[in-house]
């Protein structure tokens, strides 16, 4: 048993040395001296697609309108919220549009009137429309979804990225 643990130990200082040397050597490599510093570059960027979701005429204050994107297999909602609110478009600036599966594990969220909110029918957490998606309550980790429109000339509402992770993706592109 003495020899194996010695043949072990033997082996596993040779990993270590191995290893430094091949660290050492890519650090010698990406660190050149008098080179100009560079930015890493930017990871995971994503190209979003512009799609037509409605028109302005087409939304009446607190109905909401089923959407999806920016694909068909990810739903959502356009409201027109009838006051002013962070990220909202359009003449009055309240149109504004979210992703309606629930951060947290993917139930579809329902909109109250009442409030303003998307609400959670799993385990209850609840997101402020007027607040930009902001959780108000519940167990997601993080708010909804929401997605970012423009609106042309003709009143046609246009959505173009989303500002955070939609539920179930690696990538809110797929
Ligand atoms: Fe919505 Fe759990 S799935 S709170």
């Amino acid at each position: 048993m003495m020899k194996c643990d010695a043949l072990i130990d033997t082996g596993r200082r040779a990993f270590f040395t191995r290893t430094a040397a091949v660290a050492a050597g890519a650090a010698a490599a990406t660190a050149i001296p008098g080179a100009p510093a560079k930015a890493a570059p930017a990871l995971a960027l994503v190209s979003y697609p512009v799609m037509k979701l409605a028109n302005v005429k087409d939304l009446k204050v607190n109905e909401p309108l089923d959407i999806g994107y920016p694909d068909g297999d990810s739903p959502g909602v356009l409201l027109k919220l009838g006051t002013r609110v962070e990220g909202g478009v359009g003449p009055d600036g309240d149109i504004v549009a979210f992703s309606t599966l629930c951060p947290h594990k993917g139930y579809p969220l329902n909109y109250s009137a009442a409030d303003r909110t998307l609400n959670c029918p799993g385990h209850y957490s609840r997101f402020d429309c007027e607040r930009g998606g902001l959780e108000i309550w519940g167990q997601a980790t993080q708010n909804l979804a929401q997605f970012k429109l423009r609106v042309d000339e003709a009143g046609d509402i246009h959505a173009e990225a989303v500002d955070e992770l939609i539920y179930g993706r690696l990538s809110n592109v797929l």
